[in-house]
């Protein structure tokens, strides 16, 4: 027990109804049984902590065992935590902290994956622990009915709209096959489908149940809200998630959404390099606001170095600096190959780059360039181009996407 009479232990199964209860009012709903029922799907207890106030669990985080994919390596374990959430009336006595200490020091001592990561409810509480932003995507709200550039080539197939027990199968197949070509995406194991297809009514927001849109090569999930007016329907369209392996999938699922009947709206989200603005005859006929998405934290800075591949050889000392894991501090000299393959040492060499690990988890997986924090402010450039070979060597093709929250 420390000073303020706090206690940090792992959790049980037989912490479930305590944990979704008090997760349930740290995220602004009622407690309930649906929500004890979701919290239960993916909870895995030996990885998730608890503070305690006497008996009273106060504050928690979870981690996930998932896998993201990395930049030329594909998909790699990663600790995706979520369920973070400390009761009202417990905050700002660093709850949180201690929980955050537990899971990132806990992956350090036990060797385990050496990347966390994150989508955070509001920006501003991971930095503080070395969560840079790595990933971010856009909302869309797109005009119903708006007409392609000439040229865009659709699939020969017609979409179908299918049931949900006949959607999983195919849409699970198509997922495994697009998830390890982007990086950014998660694998899904174990109840994560069942998890993220969860579909309470509570959570529809006057909208229908999740329906399924499907082709060979692609699927739509999404919902619609009805919206009547003397002018005539406006209802909504809302996406939740849609996947295309190829282009013409890809042009075709949205066609079918942006021609579904008595819709006036299409709402969407896209990962920031997604064609979707460029099939439109008119661009205007879409509008779009940005957020963040994934949040990374190096936990261990060379291992987690070694595990992508990049884009040009360099041979680069980044001067590391790391208030929450001081393990990290230090210089640490990162050597890529032909076939972008990268040695990571600890040196005593006067560094190229500073930076602190925020940065270095904003740019792991490409998204965030190098040189856009030096413009920042944020890397500091000791050695002249350090910034540019830094810039090339960390670039990918793709802009990394997660367009999941978990
Ligand atoms: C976010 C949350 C978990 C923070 O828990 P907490 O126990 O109050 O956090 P701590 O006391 O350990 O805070 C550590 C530091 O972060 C700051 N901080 C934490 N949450 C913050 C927030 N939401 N806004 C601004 N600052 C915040 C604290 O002020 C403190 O700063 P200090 O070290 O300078 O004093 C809690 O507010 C919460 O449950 N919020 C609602 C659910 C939620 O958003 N969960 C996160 C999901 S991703």
């Amino acid at each position: 027990m420390s000073d303020d009479g706090l206690t940090l232990r792992t959790l049980t199964t037989d912490d479930l109804p305590a944990l979704s209860d008090m997760l349930a009012r740290a995220f602004l709903s009622d407690p309930s049984e649906g929500f004890r029922h979701r919290e239960g799907l993916v909870f895995e207890p030996d990885r998730s902590h608890g503070v305690f106030d006497g008996d009273e669990l106060i504050g928690m985080g979870e981690i996930l065992s998932r896998k993201i994919t990395v930049p030329g390596a594909g998909p790699t374990p990663f600790a995706g935590i979520t369920s973070v959430g400390v009761a009202p009336g417990h905050r700002r006595r660093g709850a949180l902290t201690r929980v955050m200490r537990a899971q990132l020091h806990g992956l350090h001592d036990d060797g385990a994956e050496p990347i966390a990561a994150l989508w955070a409810s509001e920006s501003v509480i991971y930095p503080r622990f070395g969560y840079g932003l790595a990933a971010q995507f856009y909302r869309a709200k797109i005009r119903a009915k708006a007409a392609y550039q000439p040229g865009v080539e659709l699939e020969a197939e017609r979409v179908r709209e299918v049931g949900r027990e006949q959607a999983i199968p195919l849409i699970k197949a198509i997922y495994d096959k697009e998830a390890p070509q982007r990086v950014g995406a998660l694998d899904r194991p174990g109840a994560t489908w069942e998890f993220n297809l969860d579909d309470p009514e509570g959570r529809r927001n006057g909208a229908t149940a999740l329906k399924f849109a499907v082709l060979p090569d692609g699927y739509a999930i999404y919902r619609v809200k009805s919206d009547w007016h003397e002018e005539g329907p406006r209802g909504t369209l809302i996406v939740q998630e849609l996947v295309a392996t190829t282009p013409e999938t890809y042009a075709t699922l949205y066609r079918f959404l942006l021609d579904y009947d008595l819709i006036g709206t299409v709402e969407t989200f896209a990962a920031l390099d997604e064609p979707l603005i460029h099939l439109l005859a008119d661009p205007r006929r879409i509008s779009r606001s940005g957020g963040d998405s994934l949040w990374v934290r190096l936990v261990d800075v060379d291992r987690v170095l070694k595990t992508r591949r990049y884009g040009i050889p360099v041979d680069l000392v980044f001067g590391v600096r790391d208030a929450f894991c001081p393990w990290n501090t230090g210089n640490w000299r990162l050597v890529t190959d032909e076939g972008g393959n990268a040695d990571v040492t600890r040196v005593e060499d006067a560094p190229d780059l500073e930076l602190d690990v925020i940065d270095l988890g904003a740019i792991f997986l490409g998204g965030t360039r190098p040189s856009t924090l030096a413009a920042a402010g944020r890397i500091k450039e000791r050695t002249a181009g350090a910034v540019s070979r830094a810039t090339a060597a960390f670039a990918s093709d793709r802009e990394p996407s997660c367009l999941e929250s978990f």
